[in-house]
């Protein structure tokens, strides 16, 4: 990875220098190796919001911002979403290829014999209050995977390694779809295996123990593109969250319920909750031009949620995706003129030629359309992020399964610009004034 070429720093009024090396990946931008700056130098960098900083090398997912594209493993996301399915994308993930038949079974296997919860854990359920958000119970029901499965927490094991992996996606779909039927007072329905992992998925949420759940063929392979879509996202907030967790040797449950509280808040995964409420508040097309100069008004901290992103800045490749989807979902459920489906494309179409938009290159990105589909599945809007979160599961466990095998890992410790007070002596209370 380590070319020829190098830049050299000199700091000014100083005679010391070092040469850093430029290291260039499969794609993308090349970039400096500053690990040796300070003990050269003697200066740290600086960069808020790692806008320029790669925390890691990674084969797992690769986006171009630009020129909106993102690869799993090489594979196009639009090729993924057309022919694929999410358990194959789950082994892309982590393998790193795609699965022959018989290595497909055996991981569809592997995966679906460990759906069910420990029987415990439906006890833990009854210490939320029932009007509990779901990504709370989440954040707890998943950290609380440490304390029952003890058998594959070493770290440094790969089988214990494998096992954790399995067991996170096949049972994060079951702690979602009970989180939800705690909340509203109905049984939880047990994992059904001889489903496909996005039908189990619905079967669980939607379905009662007092009549058959017909499921719907259109509905279910909406779930799954929903679940290719997001299930990884190279560094990403979340995303560093659990690599940074892992990289102190916590456990694998430990580092995801860290990743599923990273993902919670409305710049990140929560901002698919967060279109469906600002459509609620704009209320009427009428009102779009005023909630937008409120965006636009730098006084107010209101932003249009589901537009921009970190990296996208031309479009989400996973938007333009979706978008199709949710026109399909609503045209099968026979839902014509959804107001506010009508409010969002109107929101949509006013953004994209408004020169604030467009000077910032804000898009439309996944969540703009993915709080629209999951509505018009039944889903209830406390329940987006947490099945963002389900899709998610596989991305953190290959990106945390990538870290602990690779030979450079150290505990992840960025360092600061202190600018508070310099040493002073502690004054007793007495004298204060
Ligand atoms: N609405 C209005 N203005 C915006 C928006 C928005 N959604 N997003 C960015 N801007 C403005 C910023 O205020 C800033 O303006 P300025 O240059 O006048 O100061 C400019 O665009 C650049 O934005 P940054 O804040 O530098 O962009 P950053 O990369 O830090 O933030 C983020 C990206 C957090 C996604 C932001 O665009 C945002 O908050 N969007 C809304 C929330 C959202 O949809 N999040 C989902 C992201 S996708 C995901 O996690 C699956």
């Amino acid at each position: 990875m380590s070319g020829k070429r190098s830049v050299t720093v000199t700091l000014d009024g100083s005679n010391k220098s070092t040469s850093l090396p430029l290291m260039s990946g499969t794609l993308g931008p090349d970039v400096f190796d500053i690990r040796k700056i300070y003990n050269d130098l003697g200066v740290f960098t600086f960069d808020p919001g790692y806008g320029s900083t790669a925390s890691c090398d990674s084969r797992i997912t690769f986006i171009d911002g630009d020129e909106g594209i993102l690869l799993y493993r090489g594979y196009p996301i639009e090729q993924l979403a057309e022919q694929s399915n999410f358990l194959e994308v789950c082994y892309l993930l982590l393998n790193g290829e795609l699965p022959n038949a018989a290595e497909a079974k055996e991981f569809e296997l592997g995966v679906m014999r460990h759906t069910m919860l420990h029987e415990q854990l439906r006890t833990f359920y009854n210490g939320f209050r029932r009007d509990a958000h779901p990504m709370a119970v989440m954040c707890g029901v998943v950290g609380a995977l440490s304390a029952f499965y003890h058998d594959s927490l070493d770290v440094h094991d790969p089988e214990s390694r494998r096992i954790s992996a399995f067991r996170l996606i096949a049972k994060v779909p079951t702690i979602a779809a009970w989180a939800h039927k705690y909340a509203v007072g109905q049984p939880f329905i047990y994992p059904r295996n001889d489903l496909s992992y996005a039908e189990n998925f619905l079967h669980m949420f939607h379905a009662v123990p007092a009549e058959d759940y017909k499921m719907n063929p259109v509905l279910a392979k909406a779930m799954d593109l929903i679940m290719i879509l997001h299930a990884d996202h190279e560094q990403n907030a979340s995303t560093s969250t659990v690599r940074l967790a892992g990289s102190t040797g916590a456990n694998p449950f430990a580092c995801i319920a860290a990743g599923i509280a990273s993902l919670w808040g409305p710049s990140h995964g929560g901002a698919n909750e967060a279109v469906l409420k600002m459509l609620a508040d704009i209320g009427h097309v009428k009102n779009v031009p005023a909630f937008l100069e409120d965006v636009k008004d730098r006084n107010n901290h209101a932003k249009l949620m589901g537009f921009g992103h970190r990296v996208y800045k031309n479009y989400d490749p996973r938007a333009k995706i979706i978008q199709k989807a949710c026109h399909d979902v609503l045209n099968e459920l026979g839902i014509k003129d959804d107001p506010l489906l009508d409010l969002a494309m109107e929101l949509e179409k006013i953004a994209l030629n408004d020169k604030y938009f467009v000077d910032r290159k804000l898009y439309p990105n996944v969540d703009f359309y993915s709080g629209i589909i999951l509505k018009a599945m039944g889903f209830p809007t406390s329940m987006f992020t947490a099945l963002f979160a389900v899709s998610r599961t596989v991305g953190w466990v290959s990106q945390w399964k990538e870290m602990m095998e690779d030979p450079q890992q150290r505990i992840g410790r960025p360092r600061q610009i202190y600018i508070g007070a310099p040493r002073r002596d502690y004054v007793p209370a007495s004298k204060r004034g």
